[in-house]
């Protein structure tokens, strides 16, 4: 693996998305390396089909273990399709959440066990992390206010959960912040755009001595 793969951590409506589609291009420009945004869940057609069974609305009656198991299939999927290829060409790889977002939504969320679903996902992922995780801190109650706000498409099934259901998956990513210093950096995600944009760039270029 020659490659650069970081993930993107954080509630819903914390940032992730609309900061990684700014940062992406500025990256490239300052990378000898190729830059490429993947997401989860999807990112390849089979985890995609992965995806509109856990995100569909309509299957309210989804087993928590039977959702951990989909989300853990369609990174495996991802990891093989999208992200193991890029590493081996030398490219950078953001991935717009990954393991930490099963452990905390799954695991504390669901209240599944943060353990259980980390082992599950090591399996899925043969233990492969992210050589660097930004995690966009966020009180959750911020994160729906936003997407509220926002919204114009359809809330999924996820988003519909009790602010009880959001702290926990907050909770749980503090203690990953905790558990995995190296590897994961936490932002300030209440800041405006440009700044939390700005924030990721510097500790990419700085762990990863880019643009020097
Ligand atoms: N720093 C910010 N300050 C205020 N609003 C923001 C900020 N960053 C993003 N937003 C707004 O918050 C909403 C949610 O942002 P975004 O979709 O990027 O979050 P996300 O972390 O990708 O959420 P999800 O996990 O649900 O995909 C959007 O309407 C976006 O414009
Ligand atoms: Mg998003």
């Amino acid at each position: 693996m020659s490659g650069i793969f970081i993930s993107l951590e954080g509630p819903d409506g914390s940032g992730k998305s609309t900061t990684a589609a700014k940062l992406v291009p500025q990256l490239q420009q300052l990378s000898q390396k190729e830059v490429i945004l993947t997401r989860e869940p999807g990112g390849s057609s089979i985890s995609e089909q992965i995806r509109q069974v856990i995100l569909n609305v309509d299957n309210t009656s989804m087993d928590s273990r039977t959702e951990a198991l989909l989300y853990a299939a369609q990174r495996r999927q991802h990891l093989v399709d999208v992200i193991l290829p890029a590493l081996a060409a030398n490219k950078i790889v953001i991935s717009d959440r990954y393991v930490d977002s099963s452990v905390a939504y799954q695991g504390a969320g669901r209240e599944i066990g943060m353990k259980q679903i980390w082992d599950l996902n090591l399996f899925a992922t043969d233990n492969l992390l992210p050589q660097l995780t930004l995690y966009f801190d966020v009180p959750p109650k911020v994160g729906l206010q936003r997407i509220n706000q926002a919204r114009a498409q359809a809330v999924d099934r996820l988003e519909k959960e009790t602010l009880v259901f959001h702290q926990r998956v907050a909770d749980a990513y503090q203690q990953l912040v905790q558990q995995f210093p190296q590897r994961i950096v936490s932002i300030d995600a209440q800041q405006d755009p440009t700044q939390v944009k700005d924030e990721c760039l510097r500790i990419i270029k700085q762990r990863f001595k880019l643009g020097e």
